[in-house]
């Protein structure tokens, strides 16, 4: 076989998260996390972090069933040549309100057993340990992550986790893109802001602060009871390129780019970063601290950098252009670039950019734990043709190889929704990424059985291939 650019321990696999895939949302012990108070569509947000209707239909309350089914998905991946596999543990199957003195055996039995199948075949656990889904409880009763309580609650629930599964997990990550905070801490923060109120700025940049020091206890907690594992930090992938060489377009731009840069610049090299005082002034923001906080921070940076990485956006001083692109972001549209049906801009040479200036600032490895097209799939004859899947992951591949050639350290490749999922921006299931078709619609309706898509086969071969087959 020819030589590969990606060294024999590249971790290839796949990404999933547990409310977006697992279902029994309260089965076994487990109460509702924010995540199961999310509708689809325009809904979605509707009573977020309040109550259950139960009248209407949740996405998470079933999702894909993974709870039941995980064996028979496991042994997909496994046949793909699954050399890892990335999913989160739901914090309210251990601690369901988040308060609890004892852990919930039965949620802890849940992950021995799924790691456990994951290791039968050889596949890497890559555990995200919270992935947008706070305890309800802590979110209606304590305000989520605005509450300097909740760094002991989630401190208690790492070191729980890091024991129980000390000798199966070697590869962690703290909070799921931890930089959406700034933007919509519904998601990981567990508390909603508006758009319009100007004062939100000191809510969520408190809460970044306790999930900062928060995420350096993780990391102290894990390097302790588990020496030989890595624990890191996850980014959600923002690159973002000037409108214009207008130098006001430029400045715009870096601005915009701190924004999320802010977040891993804190956690990677353990300090608040010098443009954090004219940041905080400008966004009428005065942190409160303990002592101790900083050294915290300081002591205990993340081993590693995790991202996502979908798309690009265009940053323009002139806000009055700025237009909704897609389902998530305001901006300016690439004419260089074409969108997937969501909107969201196709930019595999991007990820290439972005992964050489992720690591020119910090000099760390770094890893791609999602990316891929979020598409509508058509199933016929029991299989898809995703012929524009397998071209985007193969575009992206190849901007991994350049990358590493370009001296970029990267640990491994798993594609978001390895198997069809929940959607987390809509609640939408016809908003697919895997290489397995699940038989489920936006409504839950279907009969829930996997049938392969033909980049399967593809990304089968990619694995065996190490990288060289695309
Ligand atoms: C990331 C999240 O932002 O993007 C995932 O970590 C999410 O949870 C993924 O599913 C894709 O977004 P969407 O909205 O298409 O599901």
């Amino acid at each position: 076989m020819k030589e590969s650019i990606f060294d024999s321990h590249f971790l290839w696999g796949g990404a999933i998260a547990a409310h977006q895939v697992e279902g029994a949302y309260n089965e076994d012990g487990k109460e509702p996390s924010t995540a199961d108070t999310l509708l689809v569509n325009e809904e979605r947000f509707e009573h977020y972090g309040e109550y259950i209707n139960q009248n209407k239909y949740y996405p998470s309350h079933k999702a894909i069933d993974f709870y039941h089914c995980f064996k028979e998905d496991i042994k997909l991946f496994a046949e793909m040549g699954f050399k890892a596999l990335r999913t989160s543990i739901a914090w309210t199957r251990i601690y369901p309100k988040g308060i609890e003195e004892k852990p919930n055996e039965a949620g802890l039995q849940f992950y021995d057993d799924l790691f456990d199948e994951m290791l039968k075949y050889n596949i890497e656990p890559i555990i995200t340990i919270t992935h947008y889904e706070t305890p309800l409880y802590l979110a209606r009763e304590y305000g989520g992550w605005k509450n300097r309580k909740l760094i002991a609650l989630y401190e208690k629930y790492a070191r729980t986790i890091f024991e129980r599964y000390k000798d199966k997990v070697k590869y962690w990550m703290n909070f799921n893109e931890i930089n959406t905070l700034a933007i919509m801490p519904a998601l990981g923060g567990g508390f909603h802001e508006s758009f319009d109120d100007p004062s939100r700025f000191q809510r969520i940049y408190q809460a970044a602060h306790h999930q900062f020091v928060a995420s350096a206890l993780a990391v102290k907690a894990c390097h302790e009871i588990i020496p030989d594992a890595k624990i890191g930090m996850m980014l959600a992938g923002q690159l973002s390129y000037p409108y214009s060489c207008n130098p006001d377009d430029v400045f715009a731009n870096l601005k915009q780019s701190r924004q999320s840069l802010f977040f891993s610049d804190v956690m990677m090299r353990g300090v608040y970063p010098a443009y954090t005082t004219r940041m905080f002034e400008e966004l009428n923001v005065q942190l409160e601290m303990k002592e101790g906080d900083l050294d915290i921070i300081k002591n205990n940076t993340s081993d590693y950098l995790a991202l996502s990485y979908y798309m690009s956006s265009v940053v323009m001083s002139d806000t009055s252009q700025l237009k909704k692109i897609g389902n998530m972001s305001i901006g300016v549209s690439n004419p260089y670039l074409q969108t997937s049906e969501w909107g969201w801009q196709i930019d595999s040479k991007g990820l290439r950019i972005y992964l050489n200036q992720l690591y020119d600032r910090y000099q760390k490895p770094l890893f791609i734990v999602e990316n891929g097209l979020g598409a509508i799939d058509i199933l016929e004859n029991e299989t898809v043709h995703d012929t524009y899947r397998i071209d985007y992951i193969r575009k992206h591949i190849e901007q991994m190889k350049e990358a590493i050639q370009d001296g970029v350290e990267l640990m491994g490749y798993l594609p978001w929704g390895c198997i069809d999922l929940v959607s987390c921006s809509t609640g939408e299931m016809k908003k697919r990424y895997g290489f397995i078709y699940v038989d489920i619609d936006n409504e839950g309706q279907g009969s829930c059985k996997r049938y392969k898509k033909e980049s399967f086969e593809w990304y089968q071969k990619v694995i065996a291939s190490n990288g060289e087959e695309i």
